[in-house]
């Protein structure tokens, strides 16, 4: 996170007064259970400590000014911002917020915002998710507006969904407005209760690698989603997630090859979540790699979601001394890799594994130790503190 001072003075050169109201959201990761969200299965993601600063106070006017620190753009809408829609990026984001806050009727005020995160861009760490949240809490909070930590990631889903057209899951706001300090939620997303487990394993250490190719979540995704609610009503034999491997061996013939791979994955990845549990509960490292791998072959090869970049990083980590298990984590289409490393191997094999990606793409991936964090927070402004 971003510190209050550098935050306050950034605010200060922009528009020349304090900002009042600082309102963070993380990123976050999901050590398993990929493309489940969606279909009402259970994850289990976990917020890290990176993440999006959104801060300002409201203002007299009926102008809301937001400058987006790390893009160097900015926007001014007036009163009849609600009839045009921005095309794409940051300001298509906060549009849907302000949206969705109007049918609450809670519409947007004027005001002065800027924001500025520390989660690397198209990493798949969710910063839509968390620039959904931390705009629609900043705006709660500005007026003492109450609402529930369930209700705020709701709202951000409803943002995204409505407003920006992906038809992504709960997991990525959830998490976001949730998190725990070293713990993942074990969360049902059919249900949205949840419970936390530790994430710490004595002598491992999880470490994120940037593949470095922007991930954007968009019609390749919502088409994986189509296929699989396709191959649910195909089935028919319930939920997909709990669908029986004999039974989907039964159904083969009525589903198309793409539609049967894809449904064999998540049926697996489920019972993979349940797996996972016990094995982190058992704090049995060996298991969790394994299950972790699993998962990655599954995404690539069934699901068909990752790419020659994230396959060749869980490749080059496969190679060296100190990788317990690692997998593409997110949407997929590009973003990062997970990885569960032995912590007194992990200078060594970090080094190996910046050389192998570099000799084959001629590029430096970005590594990142994952730090679990808290979920979203607002804070007022209380200065020299
Ligand atoms: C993206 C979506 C989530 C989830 C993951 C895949 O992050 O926003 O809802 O579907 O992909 O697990």
């Amino acid at each position: 996170m971003i510190s209050k001072t550098s935050l306050s003075q950034l605010f200060n050169q922009n528009f020349g007064d304090s900002p009042g109201q600082h309102s963070f959201a993380p990123g976050r990761i999901n050590l398993l259970g990929e493309h489940i969200d969606y279909l009402g299965g259970q994850v289990l993601p976990a917020a890290i400590d990176r993440g999006i600063s959104f801060v300002g106070h409201l203002s007299e006017t009926d102008v809301l000014e937001v400058r987006a620190h790390d893009m160097g753009e900015s926007l001014q809408w007036g009163p009849d911002i609600l009839n045009s829609r921005p095309e794409k990026g940051w300001k298509l984001y906060i549009w849907a917020v302000l949206k969705e806050l109007e049918k609450l009727g809670r519409p947007w005020k004027g005001a002065k915002c800027l924001f500025s995160g520390d989660l690397p861009q198209g990493a798949g760490l969710s910063s839509s998710a968390a620039l959904e949240v931390a705009c629609a809490n900043f705006f709660f909070k500005a007026q003492n507006l109450k609402i529930s930590n369930e209700e705020l990631a709701l709202l951000g889903r409803r943002a995204e969904n409505i407003h920006v057209g992906t038809a992504c899951g709960i997991m990525d706001q959830f998490i976001s407005v949730h998190g725990k300090e070293d713990h993942f939620l074990q969360l049902n997303c059919d249900t949205l209760k949840y419970e936390v487990h530790p994430a710490r394993l004595e002598g491992a250490t999880w470490v994120l690698h940037n593949s470095m190719v922007s991930h954007e979540l968009g019609d390749q995704y919502n088409q994986i989603r189509k296929s699989l609610e396709e191959a649910e009503k195909i089935i028919a034999g319930g939920p997909l997630l709990e669908v029986a491997p004999e039974l989907l061996e039964e159904k083969k013939s009525q589903l198309n090859e793409s539609q049967y791979r894809k449904a064999r994955y998540v049926i697996g990845e489920h019972q993979r979540t349940r797996a996972f549990i016990q094995a982190m509960g058992a704090l049995d490292v060996s298991k969790v790699g394994e299950l972790l791998v699993k998962t990655h072959e599954g995404l690539s090869r069934d699901l068909g979601v990752s790419t020659l970049e994230l396959d060749a990083l869980i490749d080059i980590s496969g190679q060296s001394r100190g990788w317990l298990g690692g997998r593409m984590m997110g949407g997929g289409f590009g973003g990062c890799t997970l990885n569960l490393v032995k912590t007194d191997e992990l200078d060594e094999y970090l080094k190996r594994v910046h050389q192998g990606f570099s000799e084959r793409f001629s590029l430096e991936t970005e590594s990142l130790p994952v730090v679990i964090g808290e979920g979203a927070r607002v804070e007022r402004w209380i200065e020299n503190k």
